[in-house]
């Protein structure tokens, strides 16, 4: 079915300025960017993304690398976009990541790992109205 999903390229992946070749990526597998901002999130922002990891142990260590500078938020649109997008950046942790991902290509650990994508399409629904509005998605 044709989905939407939400991509964030993270601060990392921003500093060594791979945001056209990740965009490339998503080109190249059929997904097409139907929103698209950079923005340096607030403290706040962070950690209301990533609310549902609020008592695991890494959340500080996470909203800290998540504002430590802009990062490119995008909505990704296409069939099946929510695994599509997961099978492009591999696994979490880079060290586990298929060769030819993105986080195998361009990550440095768990926590710095290039980019975040919904995990599945209720979480895609929730994330992508957190960063954009209806209006600001672009159906094509
Ligand atoms: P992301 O897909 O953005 O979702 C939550 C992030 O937490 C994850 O990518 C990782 O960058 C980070 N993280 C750090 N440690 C862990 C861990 N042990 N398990 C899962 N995610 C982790």
């Amino acid at each position: 079915a044709l989905e939407r999903t939400l991509s964030i390229i993270k601060p990392d992946a921003v500093a060594k300025n791979v945001i056209g070749e990740i965009y490339t990526r998503f080109e190249k597998a059929g997904l097409k960017v139907v929103a698209a901002k950079m923005k340096h999130l607030s403290k706040q922002e962070a950690e209301g993304f990533y609310a549902v990891h609020r008592e695991r142990p890494f959340f500080n260590a996470l909203v800290e690398f998540m504002i430590s500078g802009p990062v490119m938020i995008q909505v990704l649109e296409g069939e099946g976009a929510v695994l599509k997008n997961r099978e492009l950046m591999g696994a979490t942790n880079p060290k586990d990541a298929a060769p030819g991902t993105i986080r195998a290509d361009f990550a440095d650990s768990i926590d710095a790992n290039a980019v975040h994508g919904s995990d599945s399409l209720e979480n895609a629904a929730i994330e992508v109205a957190y960063f954009f509005p209806a209006t600001d998605v672009f159906a094509r």
